[in-house]
């Protein structure tokens, strides 16, 4: 496995495989890796030649009141995982080597970005489209993958590449679970013992608002239901629980009729953890 931390290392790698005429996926990540990125790795690495994977903290996508500082790191430790699975190379940029001091240029969605956790998190998603957009140029693969888990990250980034003609497949893949529900996160072991115990609530009330869907219930019972799940549990702090559409994000209202997606977002001290479920409506 190949370790680049320049950008022009990880072109180089890149041209290789285009030499040979291989196909190249890319996986971007943050690090700290867990099952749910190596869920992303072995579908990247199911249907192309050559696995690329970054990893880099993205700073622009962190808020000033976020967790930048205190977010996990263990280069070493994803390096072996990653050699594990069979990656091809590992991009590991610096903040540098990533941006330039002089930088101007931003992407945004300027619709997706300031909706649902667009406007818990100001900023947050112009980051996250500017830097995918760079890794995109850096790397240019043929297809990249990402977690429903970030369901509106998924549709922000599909959005752009449908925006800009990114010459790019994007893959959206499902969310891998802990054994009692909670989703995977990097996040995790940042909860004290007692929200971890807790948190599971929050597929729970996805569970139910699952089962309300398929009885043909009005969105506003749906959301009841939900919010009333994680009322049940004291020690989340729910933010907010939204009922979309599942393609456009856009709201949707009475006896829904297409798929639907429920977001949550719930802070357990000062965590603020995401989940997300596509349900179909009777
Ligand atoms: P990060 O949080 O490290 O996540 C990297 C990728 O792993 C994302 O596509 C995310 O949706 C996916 N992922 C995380 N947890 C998952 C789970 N439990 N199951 C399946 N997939 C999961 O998301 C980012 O980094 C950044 O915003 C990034 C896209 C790298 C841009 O900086």
């Amino acid at each position: 496995m190949q370790t680049a931390e320049t950008k022009a290392d990880i072109r180089a790698a890149v041209a290789e495989y285009r030499r040979a005429g291989e196909s190249v996926a890319l996986v971007p990540t943050m690090g700290y890796l867990h099952e749910g990125h190596l869920s992303l790795v072995r579908a990247a690495r199911a249907a192309n030649d050559r696995t690329v994977v970054s990893i880099f903290v993205n700073p622009t996508q962190f808020g000033p009141r976020e967790d930048l500082a205190t977010y996990p790191r263990d280069i070493e430790r994803d390096l072996d995982l990653l050699r594990r699975e069979g990656v091809d190379a590992v991009f590991l940029p610096s903040v540098d080597e990533m941006y330039h001091p002089d930088r101007q240029t931003i992407v945004e969605t300027t619709r997706l970005s300031r909706v649902l956790m667009g406007r818990l998190r100001p900023g947050h998603y112009r980051g996250v489209a500017t830097v995918v957009t760079k890794l995109f140029n850096i790397v240019q693969p043929d297809a990249a993958y990402f977690g429903e888990k970030d369901y509106q990250q998924l549709c922000v980034i599909r959005a752009m590449v449908r925006d800009l003609d990114s010459p790019v497949a994007v893959h959206g893949v499902p969310t891998v679970r802990e054994a009692d529900g909670l989703a995977m996160s990097s996040r995790n072991v940042r909860l004290s013992a007692e929200d971890r115990a807790a948190a599971p609530v929050l597929n729970a009330s996805l569970d139910a608002a699952e089962r309300i869907a398929a009885t043909g219930a009005r969105v506003s019972d749906i959301k009841a239901a939900v919010r009333g799940e994680i009322d049940s549990a004291p020690r989340a702090g729910l933010q907010s629980v939204d009922i979309r559409d599942a393609q456009t994000l856009a709201p949707v209202q009475g006896v829904p009729s297409g798929p639907l997606v429920v977001l949550l977002a719930a802070r357990f001290g000062d965590v603020l953890l995401i989940d997300q479920r596509v349900v179909t409506p009777k």
